[in-house]
Formats: structure tokens, C-alpha cells, sequence
């Protein structure tokens, strides 16, 4: 009998070392504005390229094939132009450009990422090292937080209106909605819904402006508070919206916001959880598993959580009629509803 033994390969580590290399391309590419020059289909030969985004030859040589082999870019002849991906989400005036939530992972998870040895070491956040919250008006995260927040939260309200009917809704209440992106979406996509962000008091600023710019003032507006501090969360609406929320909290912190949640309700109104959903046993999918991590790096608690979790939570709060519909966002994975009973 022939024992054939399995041919182990160094090319998943490789993949896997170098990832760095691709995201820094393709970060490089955002900042040069690569993506924008090219939209409506213009195309580029490489000394084009390098005389119009004032680079010399050889790097606009280096750079534009290796956007072609990460997908972003296509050659044709010797011409590149954007793929359908780039043309989509990587040009600056689309609705749902992806640009802000790169440039934050660039300017400031990046570095903290640098020392996630020391974060597992410490179990302690690097970038909120004394248990501060890193929500505070901090300028930094006035001018790329909230912007990469935005830059995921219109897609994932787009994706959200396809996986949930919201035509039963009149109100609706985005707890921590940050820019105000799902709600400015549903509530540009559903008649009659208006909406409220409920949020810390220098955020909504962020989300009247958004607001205004697109053409929503009247049916979007934001209310400042504080939903740990606060006994209880604003009330007179039919829906609530938690979208990557919980998983900057810890269990205990969480149970609470869903019992205010629930209490705040109207009778038979419906939570929505969009997060990045893991799965029973926690080892995926990727994305959610490693943003687990990314709350131990930026976040004093919070880690991603499973489906069941979620649903164990909204029944003992009092949810009923709990079920999970699948997301493609890159924000969320899928959405844990609940009814709170007539
Ligand atoms: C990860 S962001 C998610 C934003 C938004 N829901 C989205 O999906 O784009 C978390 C949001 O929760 C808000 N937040 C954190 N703590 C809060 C609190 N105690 N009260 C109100 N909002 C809070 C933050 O300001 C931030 O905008």
C-alpha cells in the first residue's frame, strides 16, 4: 500500500504576510485620488497617469499593475481604468463611497494594530489605554471616524431595506447612529418614515449636516444623549435600529441598552441588531472574527458576538418573534430582530 503524503504549501502564509502589502496599495491609491481621476470610464496609460497625479514613471509603473492584480483596476492595451468595484464605491461623489472607512483604518487602526501583541498581552485597548470611551470630540475622530462610519452605514441601510420590510413603520429611532447613514437611506428609500439619531451631543452636528446634504432635513433629525448615562432611551417610535453598537459593549452593558430598548418601544415595535455576526462556534466568518479583535485594540470592552448570543439576550429582555435574515454589507453580516409583544 502507497502511503501519498500531503504536500504542504508556504503560499497560504505568504498570502496571509503580505496582506498588509495590499491594503497599503490600495490605501495609497485612495490618498492619489487613483479611483476618482479614472471615473466615467476613463482610461490611463501609465505616463498619463504619472504626469497627472505628479508622479514619476517608475513608481506610477509599479503602482497601477499591482491595483490591477488586487481587482481594483483593469488593463487594457496599455490603458488601465477602473473595475466595476473601484467605479462604484472608490469614486469620491458616489452615494456609497468606500473611501472614509479605508482612510480611518488607515490614519489610526493601522497604527493601533502595531500593538495588538500588547493589547492581548494587557487585555486593554491601545487606542483608549485608560478605559476611556474613544467616542469623545476628539478632532481627529470628528474628521475620519465618523465619515468612516458613514462610508459603511448608507449600504448597509440599502442592504438592511432589501432583508427587512419597513412600509409597517412610521418612526424610527438609530440608537448610536453615528453619521446618520442607514437612517438618511431608509428613510430616502421607504415612504412616509421619518427618523431620529440618538447620539452623543458632538455627533449631532455630524448628523444634521448629512442630513441637510441630502435633502432630508425634514424627516431625519438627531437627539442628543447619552444611552449608558440615561435612565432611559427616547420613546414614541415603532422601530430601533442597534447597527455595530453592541459590539463596542460588554454583555452586561448590552443587556441593559436592550431592556431600555425594549421599554422604550412602542408595543409591538421591532429591534433591529446589525453587526458582524459570528458563528455558534466563534471562528468566523473572517471579517466578524477579526473585528473582534479590533474592538480589543480601539474599544476598553466590546467584542463581536454570535447570533444565538444576541438572540439568548433579546428573549431573556422580552424580545419575541426573534429571527436573524442575512446581510452583504461590509458593516454587517445580518440582522437579529425582535418584537417587543402588544
Ligand atoms: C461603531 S459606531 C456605529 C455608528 C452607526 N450605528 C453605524 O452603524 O454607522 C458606534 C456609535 O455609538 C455612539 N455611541 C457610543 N456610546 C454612546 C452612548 N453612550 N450614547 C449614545 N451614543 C453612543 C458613538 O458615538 C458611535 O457613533
Amino acid at each position: 500500500m502507497t502511503h501519498v503524503r500531503e504536500q504542504l504549501s508556504q503560499l497560504p502564509l505568504l498570502e496571509l504576510t503580505t496582506g498588509f502589502m495590499s491594503f497599503k496599495a490600495f490605501a495609497a491609491a485612495v490618498e492619489l485620488d487613483v479611483f476618482t481621476s479614472l471615473s466615467g470610464g476613463r482610461e490611463v496609460t501609465e505616463s498619463q497617469f504619472a504626469a497627472a497625479v505628479g508622479l514619476q514613471e517608475r513608481p506610477a509603473r509599479l503602482l497601477l499593475p499591482a491595483l490591477v492584480s488586487l481587482g481594483l483596476l483593469e488593463k487594457h492595451g496599455n490603458a488601465y481604468r477602473n473595475t466595476p468595484v473601484a467605479e462604484q464605491f472608490l469614486v469620491n461623489d458616489k452615494p456609497y463611497f468606500f473611501g472614509g472607512f479605508l482612510q480611518f483604518y488607515n490614519h489610526a487602526l493601522y497604527r493601533g494594530w502595531e500593538h495588538l501583541v500588547e493589547a492581548l498581552r494587557a487585555n486593554t485597548s491601545v487606542l483608549s489605554p485608560g478605559g476611556d470611551t474613544v467616542f469623545g470630540p476628539d478632532d481627529f475622530m470628528i474628521r475620519y471616524f465618523w465619515e468612516a462610519m458613514h462610508a459603511l452605514a448608507g449600504f448597509t441601510g440599502k442592504t438592511l431595506a432589501d432583508a427587512y420590510d419597513f412600509s409597517a413603520h412610521k418612526r424610527v429611532l438609530d440608537v448610536g447612529g453615528g453619521s446618520g447613514g442607514i437612517p438618511i437611506e431608509l428613510c430616502r428609500t421607504v415612504a412616509g418614515l421619518s427618523a431620529t439619531v440618538y447620539e452623543l451631543p458632538h455627533v449631532c452636528p455630524i448628523v444634521l449636516r448629512k442630513a441637510e446634504e441630502a435633502g432630508l432635513a425634514d424627516v431625519v433629525d438627531a437627539r442628543p444623549g447619552d444611552f449608558t448615562a440615561d435612565e432611559a432611551l427616547p420613546s414614541g417610535y415603532d422601530v430601533m435600529i442597534l447597527s455595530q453598537v453592541l459590539h463596542c459593549g460588554d454583555e452586561a452593558g448590552n443587556r441593559t441598552l436592550l431592556a431600555k430598548c425594549l421599554s422604550a418601544l412602542e408595543p409591538g415595535g421591532t429591534v433591529l441588531i446589525c453587526e458582524l455576526l459570528l458563528n455558534p462556534e466563534r471562528t468566523g466568518p473572517r471579517p466578524a472574527a477579526l473585528m473582534g479583535l479590533n474592538m480589543l485594540i480601539a474599544h476598553p470592552g466590546g467584542e463581536n458576538y454570535s447570533e444565538q448570543e444576541y438572540l439568548t439576550w433579546l428573549a431573556e429582555a422580552g424580545f419575541v418573534d426573534l429571527r436573524v435574515e442575512r446581510l452583504e454589507a461590509a458593516g454587517a453580516n445580518g440582522v437579529v430582530i425582535g418584537r417587543k409583544p402588544l
